[in-house]
């Protein structure tokens, strides 16, 4: 995510030889006032994660002067799009998007834009060789989904005691940029590692359900495997269900790491059936509020307005469960 980030915003100042300043110029401004009509376009809400998501988002409305426009597009790509295209036509003053994927949103964007409106990509990015932090849109804020990964794995290198690790790796929704870059990072951290081989890598859609269908089917093709790593923990709880219905012991024969922080994750590492889930916060709210007041000001937003991640293992998860969600 990095890397794909600065020589996003290396290669745009290069190749128009502009400042950030500049940039920013190049952007839909956004007037000082006591209140905005504010969009915010879901992506779904099956899951603790997108909830709190919403829920930070409806929380910060009032404090920050937000009538706040929310939809959900159900998993949808095109209903995502069309919700932002309706937003559009409804003149909101500013558009925070979580994109699903990370193509199919871009024309969305590239219309808010030429409406007008500055628009903030929260949680999730779009492909950053075609629509650009500082020009395309105002900024992308949200975790370093590359590090995410590579943490897990560091994690699961240091303290997995076997002599010889087998992956399934559980992947998030294909085209998003978690998945991709949460299975870059841990991929490449692995790479060279002969204690490790990763079985098969497919996707579970972010979903618990499915997380649980595709565990089965993989543990059937691969009955010797002895750690799990899932690029979300609705997944990993998705895959502990089916390994415990298989009667494997997660936490004792196989291992299970995995991202986000929810209350039920946190519950499984205190119940010693997961290892490690790597934080990604959903609160966005008060970020999107604060970035969104000083880009009105007049401040140049930088392109990645990052989010620091702590890390749940069995020493903390305890102490933290009743913040999560
Ligand atoms: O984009 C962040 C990811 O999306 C979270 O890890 C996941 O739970 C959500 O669906």
């Amino acid at each position: 995510m990095k890397r794909r980030f600065l020589l996003g915003a290396s290669a745009l100042a290069a190749t128009l030889g502009l400042t950030g300043l500049a940039q920013a110029q190049d952007l839909p401004p956004l007037e000082q006032k006591d209140s905005y009509t504010v969009g915010f376009a879901q992506s779904e809400s099956n899951n603790p994660w997108r909830i709190a998501e919403t829920k930070s988002f409806q929380d910060t409305a009032a404090t920050c002067g937000w009538n706040l426009i929310v939809t959900d597009a159900g998993g949808s790509a095109a209903k995502q799009v069309a919700d932002v295209d309706s937003m559009i036509a409804q003149g909101i003053d500013v558009l925070f998007l979580p994109p699903r994927e990370e193509s199919p949103l871009i024309p969305a964007v590239m219309r808010a834009k030429a409406a007008g409106i500055p628009t903030f990509l929260v949680d999730r990015s779009v492909d950053p060789n075609v629509a650009q932090a500082g020009r395309d849109y105002v900024a992308f804020l949200g975790s370093d989904f590359v590090d995410q990964g590579r943490r897990a794995a560091e994690y699961m290198m240091e303290n997995f005691e076997g002599e010889q690790g087998l992956i399934i790796q559980l992947e998030g929704t294909t085209g998003s940029s978690p998945a991709n870059d949460r299975k870059s990072g841990f991929d490449e951290a692995i790479a060279g590692n002969d204690k490790f081989q990763l079985l098969e890598s497919r996707s579970g859609d972010f979903a618990r359900d499915e997380g649980r269908q595709v565990m089965e089917t993989l543990l059937q093709a691969h009955p010797d495997v002895n750690i799990v790593y899932a690029h979300n923990d609705e997944m990993a709880i998705g895959a502990i269900q089916a390994l415990e219905a298989a009667g494997r012991k997660p936490g004792e024969d196989v291992f299970v790491y995995s991202i986000d922080g929810t209350r039920d994750a946190l519950q499984a590492i205190i119940d010693g059936k997961m290892e490690v889930t790597v934080e990604s916060s959903p609160f966005f709210g008060p970020l999107a509020c604060e970035t969104m007041k000083r880009y009105a000001a007049g401040e140049t937003i930088e392109p990645w307005v990052k989010v620091e991640d702590r890390i749940f293992t069995a020493e903390n998860a305890a102490e933290h469960i009743d913040e999560a969600y």
